[in-house]
């Protein structure tokens, strides 16, 4: 394919420092967007949505919406609950949604994993019963599938870890955020750098064959040397994997923009990511993604599994539990979603009452032209690229006619193609939250822009 240029240089100049001048839009960690789910006019029946769905494995999730407390920057669908009693009859209700969806589940799981919120604070004997309704309910072969749970320090004892350890978790993924104490506590995350520590030593001492840790930029009173003080603790600890946040804040979340320094003009958020970006490269990590960093032994870890591959282009994941989100190729639903406590609290009530789980009721459903935007930000947002011949393949069209502002990146110098894939650098992918606000559809937007958070 021949790539002609329709930008002059001056257009090219301006479009370039429209993203520097704003990289922290919004995490686009998949497109639509919820705040672009809407309700169905009629319910549609799961068992024809998952009937016709291509894909040749699944992603079993399961979204476990509980917390100690909430963080002053988390949007993320959870309550702040400890109520042993309330997470009981939490997972009571998700057995009986997967008894409901079990038949949908006509492929093999390729992966699964719990999130949330925090999986953990549920007890032990809560947390396998999960593993035994992934397995003796959805059909879940431990042996075949990626297995992946979220922690948080406070929530791990070796009690819990035993489970995870004993039901073949290959990826532990812990939240951090910040190894200095003024920092947790300045995003409402009561953390004692010591707590951390000994969540992690534990871990260490289950030898999981993944751990991934979770760090932010950009946090209240955070500088260049102590955003580089914790990634150095964080890599002492040699996790494989790590994720590296820009802290967001949002209206609704307990910290407001204006409370936080990223807010600044000058936004020391790049400084910290291409300082990041180094120390992880001296490090021997690679960048996967704007925010992913693993090294490369161990990609491809689990070595006492022979694991299904999962096309991550595909779709067909299924999400369990309230707050979760599942997609087939052509309709993304879920429940419906909320952050302050009392939508959280009706949300998860609703969730808890319901008696038959057999429909979709509020989602989205992606025509033709947004499942090829779907597939260009999921390609292009990741440092394997978009290949362009999986795309032609896919849709019998090409992406640079689809879409013709790609050309930007490249001539911008943030992506080029080579071998046939259209790919970014650390550059590029340190604007991934611009470029992907920047492809989001017309229609996606409006109904960003009028959703009203409960
Ligand atoms: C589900 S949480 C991780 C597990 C656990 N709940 C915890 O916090 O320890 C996912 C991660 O997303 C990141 N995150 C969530 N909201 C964010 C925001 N507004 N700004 C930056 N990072 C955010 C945090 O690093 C967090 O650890
Ligand atoms: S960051 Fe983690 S622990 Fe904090 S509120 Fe969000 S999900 Fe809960």
């Amino acid at each position: 394919m021949t790539e002609t240029a329709v930008y002059n240089a001056e257009q090219v100049e301006a479009w370039k420092q429209e993203l520097a001048a704003a990289p922290y839009r919004s995490y686009l960690y998949s497109y639509p967007h919820k705040t672009a789910y809407r309700p169905f006019e009629d319910s549609k029946p799961l068992a024809d949505l998952w009937k016709n769905e291509p894909s040749e494995s699944f992603f079993l999730y399961m979204h476990i919406p509980f917390c100690g407390a909430r963080c002053g920057f988390c949007n993320l669908f959870t309550l702040p609950d400890k109520r042993e009693d309330v997470h009981a009859r939490y997972v009571d209700a998700l057995e009986r949604q997967a008894r409901d969806w079990a038949a949908l589940a006509s492929r093999p799981f390729a992966r699964f994993a719990i999130g949330g919120g925090t999986p953990t604070l549920l007890r032990a004997d809560q947390l396998t019963r999960l593993f035994d309704i992934a397995e003796g309910i959805m059909g879940l072969n431990p042996r075949e599938a990626s297995i992946s749970v979220e922690t948080s320090p406070e929530t791990v004892d070796p009690q819990r870890l035993q489970v995870l350890k004993e039901r073949g978790v290959d990826r532990v993924s812990m939240g951090i955020q910040s190894f200095i104490e003024a920092e947790a506590a300045a995003i409402y995350r009561p953390q004692k750098p010591d707590e951390v520590r000994r969540a992690l030593e534990l871990l260490g001492s289950f030898n999981f064959p993944l751990l991934n840790l979770d760090l932010i930029y950009g946090l209240p009173g955070q500088t260049l040397d102590t955003w580089l003080y914790s990634l150095d603790q964080a890599l002492a600890y040699k996790p494989g994997e790590i994720f590296l946040y820009p802290l967001y804040t949002r209206e609704h979340t307990i910290l407001k923009p204006g409370d936080v320094s990223a807010a600044a003009p000058e936004d020391l958020r790049w400084t910290l990511y291409m300082a990041a970006c180094e120390r992880l490269a001296e490090h021997g990590y690679e960048q996967f993604s704007m925010r992913r960093f693993a090294r490369r032994d161990v990609v491809g870890y689990s070595p006492d599994k022979s694991l299904l591959a999962y096309g991550c282009q595909e779709e067909g994941m299924m999400g369990l539990g309230c707050g979760a989100r599942s997609y087939t190729q052509n309709v993304h639903y879920a429940s419906r979603y909320g952050v302050s406590r009392k939508a959280t609290e009706s949300i998860i009530a609703d969730y808890v009452a319901t008696e038959r789980y057999d429909t979709a009721d509020y989602g989205f459903v992606l025509d033709a032209q947004e499942q090829r935007r779907r597939f260009v930000l999921k390609g292009i947002l990741h440092s394997e690229g978009l290949k362009l011949s999986d795309y032609q393949q896919r849709f019998s069209t090409e992406p640079f006619d689809d879409l013709p502002q790609l050309r930007l990146l490249t001539e911008s110098e943030l992506a080029w193609i080579e071998d046939g894939v259209l790919r970014m650098g650390r550059e590029g992918l340190g604007y991934s939250d611009a470029i992907g606000d920047w492809l989001i559809s017309d229609p996606v937007r409006s109904r960003m822009s009028a959703f009203i958070l409960p």
